[in-house]
């Protein structure tokens, strides 16, 4: 943790590169020596996307390792329309992406991509006389790509979803959720009681109730904090929350598998009695 250096972002919340070329150059002069920076296509708490050209290009000029992580965003990359938010992504040594979160797959999944195995092959391969299997060198050991030599065949179910959908299916079932994201933000907008507190690129919207009069952030933290609650225990809906620059802020994700219309609506519905009631 000592070692961990958060970098600023901007207003909706991505890094900002600016902010990242500076913090590398006070290290260097510290004496320390970056290795490492994780940047974000849609980040846990409000889905921002970090620029990462911009990043990458940092990266390479002063040979770091750019790991992207687009956990769980990075389903959306199998929309032709969406790619323009992993622009840059050629210049990072490591992607990951998560199927378990958005493209219908059973949790664990997490789909790892890494420009040279050969770093991991040489930090992670232990070869025993009873691991110099005949098949050495032909097939990928991914036992050599990681701590653990025993794993799961998690492509398995990923390639079932696959087959069962099509890729033509999984784009349409993702499209309707970012159509879906779309229709709520505008309600929200339109709203005079409810406001949104992050951009909406993806399937999460973050928003909160602003009920009229009440302007104390302390206790627009606190209704909110009381409407999540008295929503969540109705058994109807679940969402989750976080704090955005100190905000209480709701989070609604609209990524399964059977989600349509009607029941983004009955959601939003009872958003509304249920502030109301508050
Ligand atoms: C951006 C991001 N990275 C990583 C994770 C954690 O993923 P994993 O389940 O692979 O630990 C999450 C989960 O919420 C996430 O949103």
């Amino acid at each position: 943790r000592k070692n961990l250096v958060k970098v600023a972002v901007d207003k909706n919340f991505s890094m900002q590169s600016s902010a990242l070329h500076d913090t590398i150059e006070a290290d260097l002069e510290a004496g320390f020596q970056p290795l490492c920076v994780i940047a974000t296509i849609g980040t846990t708490g409000s889905t921002a996307v970090d620029p990462i050209r911009q990043i990458g290009k940092i990266c390479s000029k002063n040979n770091i390792w750019l790991h992207v992580d687009a956990a769980y965003a990075g389903t959306a990359m199998v929309l032709p329309e969406m790619r323009h938010f992993a622009d840059g992504l050629e210049l990072a040594d490591s992607y990951v992406f998560n199927p378990h979160k958005w493209m219908f797959t059973n949790f664990d999944c997490s789909a790892y991509f890494v420009r040279d195995p050969q770093m991991l092959i040489r930090t992670f391969e232990i070869l025993p006389e009873y691991l110099k299997t005949r098949t050495r060198g032909q097939v990928n050991d991914y036992r050599d790509w990681g701590v653990a030599l025993g794993r799961r065949f998690r492509a398995l179910k990923l390639w079932f979803v696959i087959r069962n959908f099509g890729v033509e299916g999984i784009r349409q079932k993702v499209r309707l959720h970012l159509e879906l994201a779309q229709w709520l933000a505008s309600e929200i907008r339109q709203s005079a009681d409810f406001e949104l507190l992050a951009p909406v690129d993806f399937s999460l919207v973050c928003f909160r109730y602003l009920p009229s009069g009440i302007t104390d952030e302390a206790s627009i933290n606190e209704i909110n904090e009381q409407l999540l609650q008295t929503l969540n225990a109705g058994g109807k809906l679940y969402m989750t929350h976080t704090k955005l620059n100190g905000k209480y802020t709701l989070r609604m994700v609209i990524a399964q598998t059977y989600v349509e219309k009607h029941h983004v609506e009955n959601a939003w519905k009872l958003i509304r009695e249920t502030a109301g009631k508050i």
